[in-house]
Formats: C-alpha cells, structure tokens, sequence
C-alpha cells in the first residue's frame, strides 16, 4: 500500500444511532444506519490508517481491517470515546447520538391502563461526547464533528464547530431527499476554521467519505508542517 498522510495515523470513528431505553420492550432511536461513519472508516483503512470503529447498532457488517468496538447507549458511546480517544490521532463523530433519554429505566414492561389515555416520559440531557472530547484534546489530535440540520445549516454548523472546538465539520441538511440519514447518498458543506466552505454534489456515500478524507488530509499535513 503506498504510503500516505493517515500511515500508522490512529483513527478513531464512531456510527450508528444510539438507544436508550424506555423499559425492557421499548427503546428511543433516530434513523441513523451507519453507513456514512462505516464508509468513512473503510476510506481512512484504505488510505493506511489504523481504524477503531465505535458502532452503535447497525445491520452493517464491520468493515474489513478495522478494530469494532460494539455499543448501544449515548452513555456507552461517551465512555468509549473516553477510553480510546487519548490514544488516538483523529476522532471522527458520524454517530447520530440521542441528545436526551428517558430519565429513569424501568425493569418491566409499562402497561397500559383504562384510567389513562396519556403518558409522560421525563426525559433528561445526556452527555456531549465531542464537548468532553475537546476537554481532553491535547495538541496535535484533530476532531472531526457532523451536523445533522434541518434549518439554518451553516448556521447551525458553525456554531457546531465553535461550541464543540472542531477541526472540521460535516453539515449535511437531512430535510433534503438523499441528504443524510439511511440511504445511499449524501451531500454535505465540509466547514473548518481557515478555510471557505466546501459543499458536495449530491453523491454516494462512499464519494463524500473521500472527499471528507482529502479535507481532513490537509489538517493532517499543516499539523506536521
Ligand atoms: O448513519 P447514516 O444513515 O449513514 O446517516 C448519516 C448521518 C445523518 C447520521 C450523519 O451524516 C450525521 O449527520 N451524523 C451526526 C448526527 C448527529 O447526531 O448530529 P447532531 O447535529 O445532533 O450532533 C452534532 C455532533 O455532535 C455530531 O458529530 C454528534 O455525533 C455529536 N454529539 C451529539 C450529541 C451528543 N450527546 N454528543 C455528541 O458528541
């Protein structure tokens, strides 16, 4: 294999949609099918570099040649993040992870009763993965973030990418057909802090996994100047 920027680089990728549960039957998730974070891992394997893949639940199989971590819960993801990230060179946070989740977890299966024709779930805040991450970051490691928008994009990325201490970050607006969650497609604006946006055609995911990985080499590069 030719020697590239990401040679011996660690990569750590995370995939999926999240689960928390409500009680033993039921679960909250989001769309998320993991494709766009497993085809970033597989172009990050090809270029050289050395890939642990946190998946939350996925029907994907596990890419060849990288290192699959299995989790299921937004807690689960944050703590193998925790344990991998200072290890790492780069982490990429393609998982689509529950912001909130159901505030108490209940070992039987809530029933429905006649007296009630309603029922409120308490939902409280998980952790921000990619604002503990940037807590830890030391120099020299690059962190790459997505947004997942369904108004104001480069707003609302922008701020992503501020808030969260980003290197890069992958705005793709999810209200658009083909854009974002499940199928086979993508399009998304590559932002990063010194640099004029990049937007996407709308292109496989496998296409804009490259072009993630291109945008991420130059970061790579100007830290080793
Ligand atoms: O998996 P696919 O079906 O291929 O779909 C791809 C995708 C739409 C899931 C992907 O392209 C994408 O946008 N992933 C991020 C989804 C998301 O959670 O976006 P967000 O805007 O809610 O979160 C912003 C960033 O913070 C993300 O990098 C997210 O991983 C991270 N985050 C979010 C919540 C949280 N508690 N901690 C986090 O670190």
């Amino acid at each position: 294999r030719p020697k590239t920027v990401y040679t011996g680089k660690k990569v750590l990728v995370t995939a999926g949609g999240t689960r928390e549960r409500i009680d033993p039957v039921r679960f909250i998730t989001n769309d998320s099918s993991g494709k766009m974070g497993y085809a970033l891992a597989t172009e990050l394997v090809a270029r050289g570099a050395d890939v642990t893949l946190i998946s939350a639940p996925t029907k994907l199989a596990a890419p060849t040649g990288t290192h699959v971590v299995p989790v299921t819960t937004t807690e689960e993801l944050a703590e193998a993040v925790t344990t991998h990230f200072p290890k790492a060179d780069i982490l990429v946070m393609a998982a689509a992870v529950a912001d909130f989740r159901p505030k108490t977890s209940v070992t039987q299966k809530i029933k429905k009763t006649s007296d009630n024709d309603e029922m409120t779930l308490s939902l409280v805040k998980t952790t921000d993965i990619l604002k503990t991450a940037a807590t830890l970051k030391r120099p020299g490691q690059l962190t790459v973030g997505f947004a997942a928008e369904t108004q104001n994009l480069i707003a609302n990325a922008t701020k992503k990418l501020t808030s969260k201490a980003l290197d890069l970050l992958i705005a793709n607006d999810v209200s658009q057909p083909g854009v974002g969650f499940n199928g086979d497609t993508n399009q998304v604006t590559i932002l990063s802090k010194n640099k004029a946006p990049v937007t996407t055609a709308l292109v496989s995911k496998t296409a804009v996994a490259g072009i993630i990985v291109d945008e991420l080499e130059r970061l790579v590069d100007s830290k080793e100047g």
